[in-house]
């Protein structure tokens, strides 16, 4: 046997099909063999007994550095993957967002200018098309090719929505060129006319954010985006869905056998409407779009990861200081739309997804990895562990018992949604390509090492 770079001893290893206790040797960043009594031919060994090996978490939805309202996303492409790397993500797919007049190529070009060289942990990119014209339809198949292969299109937001004709046409476009659309599912018309109403009465709380994008806003929407992926005949994936309203469109469609996908998000499987009543302004913690729900959709959200109704669980990290938030003090559309969630999703779904709901640890590394890696074009090379993967590992503890504060937090924002959070089971060491990058909770690894993902054709799923 040749001489390994590093070996882990001793873990049980969690797959999105197996688990079992093995030894894994890697070699210049990937895994190079699994068996037992590998430490010999090593000098760097980790002893994961106890622990749990799960293939590294891959977040297919943040925004770092993201311009908002006036304002940026406060994590830029190294504090927020550094955050990311100890809380167990080994990847994250960014949304580089088109400005009005530019060309695809030079969104990628803003966005790589922002990720290269100081993402810590390896990074694809999504590109959202705010400003479709027919040069922009034309750059779609190279942008795909340069390894962009996934889009999203906004159906609200003033400056950034997209009508039902530039949907069809760019999941046509998008899909026969092998790529995949992504829509932010949620009606214009029915915002508008809510947010007028609220803010002519006078109501400007963030809890009126909320009201005004009721679950049907959302379902109309996912439910109409779906309907016209399905007379195109093309795939598409919903981003954050929130409730019922929106997932039960999914399962509908995909029950009648259309590759229709989607994800949900922590927040929307943990908190609820009743945030936003927290007293001094401390709703617009939550504000984000679409808002949090009624907690009666949590068990349709958990059942519809179970049954594979969504198949991913992203973060939509979006974080802004209160400060930030401030900006909306006096009128909650002015509050910008967003929470920080990247280092948490893998606790979180262990402790509340396998612990309490009773996800197998297999459906665990599906939706937090292997799922993820699928749908954007990444695997096997990220998703899971095999031979020959890049050996994107994280070591977990399951016996760790934490609260969750702020505090403990290296996410670049004062606060958390998820503050006095119990948790049992926490990362206590991120590999990424081989590397340890992180440790306790503490980011250990070089400055900037973090690769851009190429990411190839989609899987349906
Ligand atoms: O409130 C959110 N989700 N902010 C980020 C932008 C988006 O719609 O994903
Ligand atoms: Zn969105
Ligand atoms: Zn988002």
């Amino acid at each position: 046997m040749k001489k390994l770079d590093m070996v882990i001893k001793n873990g049980t290893v969690v797959t999105a099909s197996d688990c079992y206790k093995a030894d894994l040797g890697i070699v210049n960043g990937k895994i190079e063999v699994m068996g037992s009594g590998l430490e010999k031919y090593a000098d760097k060994v980790i002893d994961a007994e106890g622990k749990y090996v799960f293939p590294g978490g891959i977040d297919p939805h943040t925004h770092m550095d993201m311009p908002f309202g006036g304002t940026f996303s406060s994590d830029n492409f190294n504090t927020g993957t550094k955050a990311a790397a100890c809380g167990g993500t080994t990847t994250i797919v960014d949304f580089a967002v088109q400005p009005k007049g530019k060309s695809l190529k030079d969104t990628a070009k803003i966005w790589r200018e922002k990720s290269d060289n100081k993402a810590c942990i390896d990074y694809g990119i999504h590109i959202v098309i705010t400003d479709m014209n027919e040069d922009i339809m034309n750059e779609i198949p190279e942008i795909i090719k340069s390894g962009y292969s996934s889009f999203k299109l906004f159906m609200t937001y003033d400056g950034m929505m997209v009508d039902d004709d530039t949907l069809m046409k760019t999941l046509t476009k998008v899909s026969s060129n092998g790529g995949l659309t992504c829509v932010h599912a949620e009606n214009y018309y029915v915002i508008k006319y809510y947010t007028k109403k609220l803010l002519d009465e006078g109501k400007t709380e963030p809890k009126y954010h909320a009201i005004s994008r009721p679950d049907l806003c959302e379902g109309e929407a996912a439910g109409r985006a779906i309907k016209l992926a399905e007379l195109c005949n093309t795939p598409l994936y919903i981003v954050h869905n929130t409730c019922e309203a929106s997932a039960s469109e999914i399962a509908r469609a995909r029950k009648k056998g259309y590759p229709i996908m989607g994800e949900t998000c922590p927040q929307y499987l943990l908190l609820s409407y009743d945030n936003y009543e927290e007293p001094d302004f401390n709703g617009s913690k939550y504000v984000m779009s679409p808002p949090l729900r009624d907690k009666k959709n949590w068990p349709y959200l958990w059942e519809a990861l179970k049954n594979n109704t969504l198949q991913a669980v992203s973060t939509d990290h979006c974080p802004f200081f209160m400060e930030q938030k401030r900006m909306g003090i006096n009128d909650f559309t002015k509050i910008p739309n967003g929470a920080p969630g990247v280092e948490l999703r893998m606790p979180l779904m262990y402790t509340y997804g396998v612990l309490e709901r009773k996800l197998t640890l297999q459906k665990f590394v599906e939706v937090t990895s292997t799922n993820v890696a699928k749908i954007f074009g990444m695997y096997p090379q990220k998703g899971t562990i095999a031979i020959g993967s890049d050996a994107d590992l994280v070591i977990f503890d399951p016996n760790k018992e934490v609260t969750v504060t702020q505090s403990m937090l290296n996410e670049n924002v004062d606060y958390t949604p998820f503050e006095g959070f119990k948790l049992k089971g926490y990362p206590e060491i991120t590999l990424s390509r081989g590397e340890v990058i992180a440790k306790d909770g503490k980011y250990i690894g070089s400055e900037g090492r973090g690769k851009f993902i190429k990411r190839g054709v989609p899987e349906i799923i």
